[in-house]
């Protein structure tokens, strides 16, 4: 059983999550202020760290801000906010930049090829893209991005870092403290998973970057922990929220019995990869003039259609014609991961299925991350900033997320910490109960 903590931590900024967004937001806020960093499980338990594909930016001469700007708003068929659209592509390349200087270490184009960006990165393209714009390491982007912000952080004096904790619900003026005025998130009860006990935090300021909710569903891409919590919590707060229907299928993850989430990047199609059907046929060119690196939207959709017209579990996609060594070299993971399950990437056709990947919805956020709660911001997969519209560009996540924790620890300097007076009531959990029969919570998660 938990119990109530009675202690309750004061302190300056709050942030709840640690992938791309909650990590570098952390880093911004850290160089003038104190920061409690609030991790569900491990730090590296986010969909972050899965991202294989890279990071969407104007890096090469021959591409521009103005040509990413139109493949987004392409690819989000028309319902994203351009001037949102617009921020986001330009501070890609200072992200990049950044990236770079923490010693992230992109992969580089090989020495016999030119390039026609600064710093030399191989940049490759996926699904909607027009240009070669994705910088990214090697099929591990997120794993190095994520490994080397959380090196950044744990050297950081002003980051207190606390993972296994588990964020309850917000603490709001509207339920606690009306003296405040207009609704304003004043901290949050917090769950210790490790010792069981829940203690509250008073903050000047709350930063949900909890991540989306592919789990809701039951193929998805993404880990066990994507649940949905930070979106519930801001709803529960009095939060808008929107486009909550639009959840993007990523159109290839490994079908196999014994593989739960595996992707296979964008990328492959990036590359030169082919989506095939049973008979070896094709298919992509029937749905869209840029065949199998249409937007993920529409190669999702047409697998679904071929799908149902085949009665087939699976399509596949074919990389066969492509060199062995080029195959290992910028896809590693994917070509040992196939390799532990039997299939040989390099000369056997990969069984395929769209599964749930990306939240393009979520909580209503302004051009600052400012959520209509006072005092309360979100970033990363969790807002809805209006850049991805129905549907994301491929590597736009990762470049949300780094552009958005620069604007919003800009934005939160320009308020001032105030914290609440009054004592934070302890953490009543009602008639609530342990269910004495497990199953009960498979049943719920299966309905
Ligand atoms: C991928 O590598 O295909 C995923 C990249 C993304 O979701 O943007």
């Amino acid at each position: 059983m938990s119990q109530v903590k009675s202690k309750t931590i004061e302190i300056e900024n709050l942030v709840i999550g640690t992938g791309a967004a909650g990590l570098m937001l952390a880093l911004k806020l850290a160089t003038r202020s104190k920061v409690l960093l609030i991790s569900k499980g491990e730090l590296t338990e986010c969909n972050s760290y899965y991202a294989q594909g890279g990071i969407a930016s104007v890096l090469d001469v021959n591409d521009s801000l103005e040509q990413h700007a139109i493949d987004t708003i392409r690819a989000g068929a028309g319902l994203c906010h351009e001037d949102i659209v617009k921020l986001v592509v330009s501070k890609g390349p200072k992200a990049i930049q950044e990236l770079l200087e923490m010693g992230v270490d992109f992969t580089k184009e090989s020495q016999n090829n030119s390039t026609d960006n600064q710093n030399g990165l191989h940049l490759t393209i996926e699904g909607g893209h027009s240009q070669r714009r994705v910088a990214h390491c090697n099929d591990i982007t997120g794993q190095v991005l994520i490994n080397a912000l959380i090196q950044q952080v744990k050297s950081c004096d002003n980051i207190t870092i606390c993972p296994n904790q588990m964020v309850i619900d917000l603490i709001t003026s509207d339920k606690f403290a009306p003296n405040f005025g207009s609704n304003r998130c004043l901290g949050a009860y917090i769950f210790d998973r490790i010792t069981h006990e829940i203690y509250a935090v008073k903050c000047g300021r709350t930063f949900l970057a909890t991540g989306g909710h592919g789990r809701v569903y039951l193929y998805t891409s993404n880990p066990d922990n994507a649940t949905g919590d930070g979106l519930a919590m801001a709803w529960r707060a009095g939060c808008r929220v929107a486009n909550l229907e639009f959840m993007q299928f990523h159109p290839t993850c490994l079908f196999h019995p014994k593989a739960k989430t595996f992707l296979i990047s964008e990328a492959v199609r990036g590359e030169g990869g082919i989506l095939k059907d049973s008979s070896g046929r094709p298919f992509m060119d029937d749905y869209h003039p840029m065949g199998s690196l249409a937007p993920r939207d529409i190669v999702a959709r047409a697998i679904d259609n071929e799908l149902k017209k085949s009665g087939q579990s699976n399509v596949f996609l074919d990389i066969r014609h492509l060199n062995k060594e080029k195959i290992i070299h910028l896809f590693p993971n994917i070509y040992s991961l196939c390799l532990n399950y039997g299939i040989d990437i390099s000369n056997e056709m990969i069984p395929v299925v769209p599964a749930a990947h990306y939240s393009c919805g979520g909580i209503v956020v302004d051009a600052n991350g400012k959520t209509n709660v006072e005092r309360l911001f979100a970033l990363g997969e969790v807002a809805c900033t209006g850049l991805h519209g129905s549907n994301r560009l491929a590597s736009n996540s990762l470049l949300e997320a780094l552009a958005f924790a620069d604007i919003v620890a800009e934005a939160a300097f320009n308020e001032p910490v105030e914290y609440m007076r009054e004592n934070i009531p302890t953490w009543s959990s009602g008639k609530t109960m342990p269910p004495d029969e497990q199953v009960v919570l498979s049943h719920n998660w299966g309905r």
